[in-house]
């Protein structure tokens, strides 16, 4: 609710600079107003889409662990959850939003089967304490899940998701990052591509 009152604001906000950035050119180009909403338009944008920037996750080479498949497969959970992060800030209904939920728990838990699958028939000495690590994380994401499911008004589900959305995107780049570099090189010593 907040977040649409904000953006309704914002929306409101450019389309009036544009308005008077059109009016005042036609006044002449020598009134300073156009010039001044131009300026102010230019900081509304740039400061947007640092916001967006900010929100949204971004594949970075850093994140690789030299395994085309597995390089693959994170790039796609990275792209699902920000297609979360749009369904969230952009939704028109919450059919959307659980839908794009669903497709990123669901390719998570593909991911994790896929990546222990690996780990186990290439005989990976963590693969144990890996595997607990997969399965700790989806306990958590059906708790959060649940809570987002169980309250039906719209302030404390708004709450729900953002914080199962910022559990999702911590989690996953931490693990990338840690976790998932380890065994990296075991697997590719093992011809894993
Ligand atoms: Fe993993
Ligand atoms: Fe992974």
């Amino acid at each position: 609710m907040v977040r649409n009152l904000i953006m309704l604001g914002m929306a409101i906000l450019v389309v009036s600079l544009i308005a008077l950035i059109i009016i005042g050119f036609l006044s002449g180009i020598s009134n300073p107003l156009p010039w001044i909403s131009m300026a102010i338009l230019a900081i509304v944008i740039l400061t947007h889409n640092r916001i967006v920037k900010y929100r949204y996750l971004e594949w970075k080479e850093s994140y690789s662990v030299g395994i085309e498949s597995i390089d693959n497969d994170h790039k796609k959970l990275i792209q699902l959850i920000n297609n979360l992060q749009t369904a969230i800030d952009y939704k028109t209904n919450n059919e959307f939003e659980k839908k794009t939920l669903a497709e990123v728990i669901d390719y998570t838990k593909y991911h994790f089967s896929r990546e222990e699958d690996l780990m186990e028939n290439n005989g990976y000495s963590d693969f144990v304490a890996h595997k607990a690590q997969h399965e700790k994380m989806i306990a958590k994401v059906t708790e959060l899940v649940q809570a987002y499911e169980k309250d039906e008004s719209e302030g404390i589900k708004a709450g729900a998701i953002e914080s199962l959305l910022m559990y999702l995107k911590s989690w996953l780049i931490n693990h990338i990052n840690g976790t998932d570099q380890e065994y990296s090189e075991y697997l590719i010593s093992k011809g894993v591509k």
